[in-house]
C-alpha cells in the first residue's frame, strides 16, 4: 500500500505512516504495473470507512443506491439529489480510496451542458474525485466536453442498468460477434474520448479479455470475467444485505444480513422479556437527590 507520513520533517520521529490517497493516474498506472484494481460500491459513511479500512483501492457511489438503500425495482427513479446527498456522506467517511459518483439517469442524456453542471456538483459538493456515465457511442461527445473541462470520466458499457426497460431486464450483452464488435468499437471510442477507465458489465469474458487488451485505460470487470485489469461488485451483494435479486456474478463473502436479523430478535426478545436495559445500560442519581425528589413529587402540586 502507498503511504506518507503526515508531517515531511517526522522521518525519524515514528510518525505512524498513513495511507496515501489514490489518484486518477495511480488508478491507470495499475494497468501499466501489472496490479489489480479493486472497486467496491458504498452510500453512506460508515460504510465508506469499513471499505476504506479493507483497502479496496476505488470506491463507486453507484445508482445502485436506488435498489439496495432507497427500495426502487431499478436504477431510473435515482435523481442527482439523492446521488449527491450520499456520495458527500461517503467522501466524509473514506480518505485513501479514489472516489467516483455514478451520473444517474437523465442526468447526463440531454447533452454536455447539463452534463457538466451535474458532474461539477458531485467535485463540488460531494467531494468526488472523478463521475461514471453509462454508455457507449452516444455519451462520446459528453464524455469528452467533461474531460477537457477537468472532470474525469469512467466510461461503463455492456449491461448499462439505466437502460433496463430497453434491453428487457437485466441480461447479459455482447453475446453475438456483431454486438460484441460493436461494444469493442464502443469502447475505444470512449478511451479516444478522455476516459480513465471504464467498467465492462455482464458481457462474455473472452469479449471482456479483448477489450481489456484493446485498451490503454483499465478495464473494470463485473460479471466480465477474469481478465478485467479490476473487478467492482455491489456491496450489499458481497455482504448478504440485499435478497431481492442476486446476479450470477454477485460473489457473497459475507452474510451480514442475517446477523442483523439474529441482532434484532436477540434486542425484541430482551425488550419483551425485561431483560434490557439493565443497570449497566442505565444512569442514576445521588441518592440525596433521588429522596429530595421523593419527598417533592410527594407535596401536592404548588398552584
Ligand atoms: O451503480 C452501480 O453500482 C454500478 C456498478 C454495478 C458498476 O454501476
Amino acid at each position: 500500500m502507498d503511504t506518507q507520513h503526515p508531517s515531511a520533517g517526522s522521518a525519524y520521529g515514528g510518525a505512524p505512516a498513513i495511507p496515501r490517497k489514490l489518484t486518477i493516474p495511480d488508478v491507470v498506472g495499475r494497468k501499466r504495473d501489472h496490479r489489480r484494481i479493486t472497486m467496491m460500491t458504498a452510500y453512506d459513511a460508515a460504510f465508506a470507512k469499513l471499505v476504506d479500512a479493507a483497502g479496496i483501492d476505488v470506491i463507486l457511489v453507484g445508482d445502485s443506491l436506488g435498489m439496495v438503500v432507497l427500495g426502487y425495482p431499478n436504477t431510473v427513479p435515482v435523481t442527482m439529489d439523492d446521488m449527491v446527498r450520499h456520495a458527500a456522506a461517503v467522501s466524509r467517511g473514506a480518505t485513501r480510496p479514489l472516489l467516483v459518483g455514478d451520473m444517474p439517469f437523465g442526468s447526463y442524456q440531454t447533452g454536455p451542458t447539463d452534463a457538466l453542471r451535474n458532474a461539477a456538483r458531485f467535485l463540488k459538493e460531494a467531494g468526488m474525485d472523478a463521475v461514471k456515465i453509462e454508455g457507449g457511442h452516444e455519451t462520446v461527445d459528453t464524455v469528452r466536453a467533461l474531460v477537457e473541462n477537468g472532470i474525469a470520466v469512467m466510461a461503463h458499457v455492456g449491461l448499462t442498468p439505466q437502460r433496463v426497460a430497453q434491453l428487457g431486464g437485466f441480461k447479459t450483452q455482447a453475446r453475438t460477434a456483431r454486438a460484441a464488435r460493436r461494444l469493442i468499437d464502443d469502447a475505444v471510442a470512449l478511451e479516444d474520448a478522455g476516459a480513465f477507465s471504464i467498467v465492462l458489465e455482464s458481457i462474455p469474458a473472452p469479449v471482456a479479455a479483448i477489450v481489456t487488451e484493446r485498451l490503454t485505460i483499465p478495464t473494470i470487470g463485473i460479471g466480465a470475467g477474469p481478465d478485467c485489469d479490476g473487478q467492482v461488485l455491489v456491496l450489499h451483494d458481497v455482504l448478504g444485505l440485499f435478497g431481492d435479486f442476486k446476479p450470477k456474478f454477485a460473489k457473497r463473502y459475507g452474510e451480514i444480513g442475517a446477523a442483523v436479523v439474529d441482532a434484532l430478535r436477540a434486542y425484541d426478545t430482551d425488550v419483551r422479556e425485561g431483560h434490557f436495559p439493565d443497570e449497566e445500560h442505565s444512569f442514576t442519581m445521588k441518592e440525596t437527590e433521588l429522596a429530595a425528589l421523593r419527598r417533592a413529587v410527594a407535596q401536592p402540586k404548588a398552584g
